[in-house]
């Protein structure tokens, strides 16, 4: 036994007691005669003093020490004199007896403390020395207890965990697959999996009934704050349910743990907002409703007037940012290079200030009289010292963009405050989505979720306004799960492959196992998957999901820490029968 207790549970009580510590140096400060250290470990930190003249020898192993050296030290535990409130430790400290160097440290590249002087870089390369901080820690905790209560409450109500497979065959739809080369099976290939998705409506047929996993996910797409190539998702299928079984199922869960980390109670049912209804009045598919400042639709108010950007635009919509109308040239100037950025793509943005007297200031006093830009602020409620900002153009287009100035507007008003949670469903989305490149429709969630029933006979006639039985959970803003009633009928799930524009042969070549399996009896059934991460990292008020991640990817898919991913040798090479292409321009090695 290294030690007897932790950095992080002495307290008053326990002053007059001996005791062995064992940790890490967060730093050492020598004062006069006397030398402080403050010994780190997982469960805090803890002030060690050895004395010059009591004790000269271990006083002088006590200086030679260095950050993150590790140690071990005995003593007794006293009263300190002056106490430090910060630390949960800080009513006491150790009068050191003994210490032995367990470990001596290089220094490290950055100091091992909440506010680190490493930057991002330098962190995910010494990943290992990050992961000591306890801002850090802190996050994986909470990971962990999330799991381990999620994993109690789905038990509670009758979910088996149930293992899936991390090499499977690969299908088309959703994002890229990373794929595994078979050395047994040379020319073939493995993917990893994307989701659970075929094997959980498999084991619903096998009438496990209640399944969730928490699985690791595989998806080679380009990243983001809330995207990482592998992700872990609470992944979670029922049978003989419908819509509102499982979202009811599923909002118990989100508002149990809710209450389980952060003694936050919802004592309502989450808000529910059709699909149609979040793209009109947010422009999104993921409104954060944390804040208003919905949209309002002006197209009729603003053409007919010769404005020719109006008049030649689908759709002319705004925004009420309240009490921006003291914003100067230069904001305004801002909020216009905002929307202009490629990520938002507008062509400019035209705005309207209500002031405080009464008067009418725009971009646009040219074309519209103050009369007609006063019906403009009515529609939208402005309030004397109101701002209206306006977008023009194509419908969706323009919503997405506005969407983004939105939130924009949003964070510059300090209206997104992390301590506010707004749950949100958002149903009744669209079953496909046109895609004008390819000029076929693709599964707007995937092909094995069922139709409106109410929609089914519009699948040939009204394609693209079908709905699908198909539900998302949000947070903030934030895409915190998905999922849908599944079809289960073989017949309809031959429809929906063809709509999809596969050949049978080919929807047999890539789902026959399902398709086979369905003639045997399968349940009505509908799930749900969460993406764990994310919500990890919403409670844990982050802005990256890299930050509840042990060991991430940057946003090149690299974990930069063990340099992959890299080149194998030419002996793998041969092995699984690869033969690498050099890229354009690149020499043949
Ligand atoms: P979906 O693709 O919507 O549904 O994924 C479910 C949830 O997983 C999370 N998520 C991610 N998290 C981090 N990084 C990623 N790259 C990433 N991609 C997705 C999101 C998302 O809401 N099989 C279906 C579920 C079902 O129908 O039951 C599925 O995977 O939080």
């Amino acid at each position: 036994m290294f030690r007897d207790k932790t950095c992080g549970e002495l307290r008053l009580a326990d002053a007059g007691r001996s005791v062995r510590l064992a940790g890490w140096v967060q730093r050492v400060r020598k004062m006069g005669g006397m030398t402080f250290l403050d010994l780190r470990d997982r469960y805090g930190i803890t002030q060690v003093v050895f004395n010059q003249e009591v004790n000269p020898e271990v006083c002088g192993i006590a200086n030679s020490l260095g950050r993150e050296y590790v140690v071990e030290i005995s003593g007794k535990v006293e009263e300190r004199t002056s106490k430090n409130p910060a630390l949960p430790t800080g009513d006491i400290e150790i009068i050191a007896s003994d210490v032995k160097i367990l470990n001596k440290s290089e220094i490290p590249p950055f100091t091992i403390e909440d506010n680190t002087d490493g930057g991002d870089d330098l962190r995910m390369k010494y990943r290992y020395l990050d992961l000591r901080r306890p801002c850090v820690r802190k996050n994986l905790e909470l990971r962990h207890k999330m799991a381990f209560e999620i994993r109690r409450y789905l038990d509670s109500k009758g979910f088996l965990e149930i293992e899936t497979p991390i090499l499977v065959k690969s299908t088309p739809e959703g994002a890229r697959d990373f794929v595994v080369p078979s050395r047994m099976n040379p020319g073939e290939f493995y993917a990893l999996p994307q989701s659970p998705q075929l094997f959980k409506q498999l084991l619903m047929v096998s009438g496990y009934d209640r399944y969730f996993q928490i699985a690791k996910c595989f998806r080679d797409e380009d990243l983001r704050a809330d995207r990482q190539p592998e992700f872990t998702q609470i992944d979670c299928e029922m049978s003989f349910v419908e819509q509102e079984d499982v979202i009811e199922m599923f909002e118990g869960l989100v508002k149990h743990i809710f209450k389980y980390t952060k003694d936050i109670e919802f004592a309502d049912p989450f808000p529910r907002m059709t699909w149609a209804d979040a793209m009109r009045l947010y422009g999104s598919d993921k409104p954060d409703i944390r804040f208003g400042m919905q949209f309002v639709e002006l197209t009729d108010l603003a053409q007919g007037k010769g404005f020719s950007v109006a008049d030649d635009a689908q759709i002319v919509v705004g925004i009420c940012a309240p009490g921006c109308a003291s914003y100067t040239r230069k904001q305004i100037d801002q909020l216009t290079d905002f929307v202009k950025r490629p990520q938002v793509g507008a062509k400019g943005m035209i705005w309207v200030k209500f002031e405080e007297d009464g008067s009418v200031k725009s971009s646009v006093g040219k074309f519209y009289t103050e009369e007609q830009l006063k019906e403009w602020g009515e529609r939208a409620d402005a309030k004397p010292g109101d701002l209206l900002l306006v977008l023009t153009g194509e419908t969706m287009k323009t919503r997405k963009q506005l969407c983004e100035l939105r939130l924009e507007m949003g964070n510059r008003l300090g209206l997104r405050d992390k301590n506010v949670f707004a749950p949100l469903w958002v149903v009744d989305f669209p079953l496909f989505e046109w895609d004008e490149e390819t000029q076929r429709y693709y599964a707007m969630h995937h092909p094995f979720t069922s139709p409106n029933p109410e929609d089914i006979p519009m699948l040939r006639t009204d394609t693209g306004n079908v709905r699908a039985t198909a539900y998302d959970i949000i947070v903030n803003g934030t895409e915190l799960g998905g999922g849908s009633i599944r079809i289960h009928d073989a017949a309809l799930q031959d429809e929906m492959f063809e709509l999809l524009g596969f050949t049978p042969e080919r929807a047999h070549e890539q789902f026959g196992f399902l398709m086979d399996a369905f003639k045997y009896g399968a349940p009505p059934h509908g799930g749900l998957a969460l993406g764990f991460d994310r919500f990890v990292s919403i409670l844990a008020g982050l802005d990256t999901i890299r930050d509840v991640i042990a060991f991430p990817k940057n946003n090149s898919g690299r974990d930069v820490m063990n340099e992959s991913p890299s080149p194998i040798d030419d002996a793998q090479l041969d092995e699984l029968r690869l033969r690498l292409v050099p890229a354009d321009g690149e020499e043949k090695k």
